[in-house]
């Protein structure tokens, strides 16, 4: 079944029959066993956020099978294993039952360990979509375990993925957001989660009074810093400028996703079980003492799952598609 293609934002994402995609030199077919959505899909695929998208086919039509990382199973390797970048070969992303990728975009994951001892699930695993970008940003700034880590806004999808991933890493974790209902969700969370990582992370409210350009939350996280601080900016803003930066010598690095020696880090950690365990396999969640709460859905509920997908969002929670 599937993938589901977008030729035009105003038709949005549509189930389409297509051939089974040949993995050419340097790729592999995936058979995709849940692949991740994120919060904002809905809006990039309508086009309500302005996202670069790839290049029109030569019929006019945008054409390219929606989605983006994937937790799946080798289906066909390519002729050869030398390498192509990954450009010339990869336009879809992984809403599909098959998807053929670039070989340095494949992570190997050890199955018995990961799915046998830790108990997870493939939709559990998914998430590592989340929580491997929160950690790009974190190992691009050097988090080392026991410093303290400001997280701002803390309560979205890759902000909650920042808190969880800074934890795992031995952090003591700052978050912030307006809403006391969702930081106390947090804090429960990661104490059922973590050993003692109730002492771990304290919350801070913000008013909530400004819209999210006006906010002085990010500015004000910043100047919380000590001397010397260093700050990973992940979110797409450009509200960070404050005299805080000279004023405390601090350091500012922009990050988008992670380099693929971060994920191969990232799997280590997932592997050395220095997350909180699955339910055996079993991704119907139970909130608050699990490593995710995975909603998922098949190819042909893409409205559901993206709309399911801008509600389920914070902290442990995610939504897949199974094809
Ligand atoms: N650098 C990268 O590689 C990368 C990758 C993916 C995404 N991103 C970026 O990450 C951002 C999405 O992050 P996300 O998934 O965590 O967010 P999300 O799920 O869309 O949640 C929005 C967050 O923003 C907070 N917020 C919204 N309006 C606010 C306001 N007026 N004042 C204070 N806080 C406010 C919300 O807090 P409340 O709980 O208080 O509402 C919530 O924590 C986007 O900018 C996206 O482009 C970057």
């Amino acid at each position: 079944m599937g993938p589901l293609i977008l030729t035009s934002t105003e038709i949005g994402l549509e189930l389409k029959t297509v051939p089974t995609p040949a993995p050419g030199r340097g790729t592999v077919l995936v058979r995709v066993e849940a692949a991740s959505v994120i919060s904002y899909h809905r809006d990039i695929f309508s086009g309500a956020r302005n996202y670069p998208l790839p290049s029109p086919t030569p019929d006019g039509g945008l054409g390219f099978a929606g989605g983006f990382s994937a937790v799946g199973r080798v289906a066909a390797v390519g002729p050869d294993g030398s390498r192509h970048l990954a450009n010339r070969v990869w336009r879809d992303g992984a809403f599909a039952e098959y998807v053929a990728l670039p070989l340095e975009n494949c992570h190997p994951l050890d199955e018995p360990r990961l799915c046998g001892q830790l108990g997870y699930s493939a939709a559990d695993l998914a998430y590592t979509s989340y929580l491997s970008v929160a950690f790009g940003g974190l190992r691009d700034i050097r988090l080392e375990p026991g410093e303290t880590l400001v997280v701002c806004p803390a309560t979205g999808g890759f902000g909650g993925a920042g808190v969880l991933t800074a934890v795992a890493m031995g952090a003591r974790v700052l978050a912030m957001c307006r809403s006391e209902a969702e930081l106390a969700r947090l804090r429960a969370r990661v104490a059922a989660t973590f050993a003692a990582g109730n002492n771990r992370v304290e919350t801070v409210r913000v008013t909530g009074d400004a819209a999210a350009g006006n906010s002085t939350h990010l500015r004000s996280a910043m100047r919380a810093l000590r001397r010397g601080g260093r700050v990973s900016l992940m979110g797409m803003t450009a509200d960070f400028g404050d005299c805080a930066v000279a004023a405390k010598n601090l350091t500012l690095k922009g990050k988008v996703m992670y380099e693929r020696e971060d994920l191969v880090q990232f799997v280590k950690m997932l592997e050395a079980g220095l997350f909180p365990r699955g339910q055996g396999g079993n991704s119907e969640m139970v909130e608050g003492n699990s490593f995710v709460d995975t909603m998922v859905f098949r190819l042909d509920q893409a409205k559901e799952a993206l709309d399911a997908a801008a509600e389920h969002t914070g902290l442990g929670r995610h939504v897949v598609f199974k094809p």
